[in-house]
């Protein structure tokens, strides 16, 4: 139980893991289904994104089908527990198979179903330095997380784990990544539907989607006049953001964090 409350702890701020730790037991008894689809993801890495395209291929490119809902309605997220709110097990429980579950535990602290169920799992990271970026705007906007303060404190929190681990990797050519999911799903799609696929879940498209920018959530959850969710949908808008010392003091931490790892890519400058 310690161990669950200190990597939660990490991966979450303080309110948002009080509140996730309530909601725990729920969570680790979740039921996968066998056709349960994960996406996992470290937050502010492309979750909404890959979770529309995702929707869109399970319903053939029909556009309208994918506007049913707001996107963290038909995209449950596994482990969120707020009160006042449905939990994610709830609305999972009340989805209709095939599902697409969001999370972004780690895999260790996945419900076991999932395994049991040999359920698929697609992993999408993100450029850490632009994760940091994204994440710190994210904070101002979501108030179930504490005020950032400067982005120099908040990277050096993130650096000291009070943030999580930073994860690498860039889709840079997103037809590319598409024809790959479609390949990992076994599914065969017409090359007309994945363009419109392709435009319906491109930033600026997304960014006017109100069933995709969560401009729906309540403004006391998410204020968008602060910072909005669909902010500016690029890689490398770190590069505006860290003065070189700072950029010096990530790779060595980043080094020292990912040394061994096969996910450990070379991040573009
Ligand atoms: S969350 O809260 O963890 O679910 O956030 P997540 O969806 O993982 O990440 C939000 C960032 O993804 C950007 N985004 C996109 N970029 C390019 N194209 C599309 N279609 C797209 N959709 C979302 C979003 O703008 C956030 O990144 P930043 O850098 O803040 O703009």
């Amino acid at each position: 139980d310690e161990v669950i409350r200190q990597d939660l702890g990490r991966l979450y701020d303080i309110p948002l893991y009080k509140c996730f730790v309530a909601g725990w037991p729920q969570v680790e008894a979740f039921q996968a289904r066998h056709d349960d689809l994960l996406i996992a993801t470290y937050p502010k890495s492309g979750t909404t994104w890959l979770s529309e395209i995702l929707d869109a291929i399970y319903h053939d490119g029909d556009l309208e089908k994918c506007r049913r809902d707001a996107i963290y309605n038909r995209v449950p997220f596994l482990e969120l527990t707020v009160p006042g709110m449905l939990s994610g097990v709830e609305q999972l429980e009340k989805t209709p198979s095939p599902r697409l579950v969001k999370t972004h535990l780690p895999v260790h602290l996945l419900p076991a179903s999932f395994q049991e169920k040999k359920c698929k799992v697609i992993y999408m990271a993100r450029n850490a330095k632009d994760v940091v970026v994204s994440f710190y705007y994210f904070h101002q906007m979501a108030k179930i997380h504490p005020d950032p303060g400067t982005l120099s404190e908040f990277l050096q929190a993130f650096m000291d784990g009070k943030a999580s681990i930073p994860t690498p990797a860039v889709p840079q050519d997103p037809r590319r990544e598409v024809q790959k999911i479609l390949q990992f799903l076994g599914k065969e799609v017409a090359e007309e539907t994945v363009a419109r696929i392709l435009h319906y879940t491109s930033f600026q498209e997304m960014k006017k989607n109100p069933t995709a920018n969560y401009e729906t959530m309540p403004t006391e959850l998410m204020d968008h006049s602060l910072s909005p969710f669909m902010r500016k949908g690029v890689s490398g808008d770190w590069t505006n953001h860290f003065t070189v010392a700072q950029n010096e003091r990530f790779d060595q931490h980043y080094q020292q964090q990912m040394a061994g790892s096969d996910l450990c890519f070379q991040m573009e400058a």
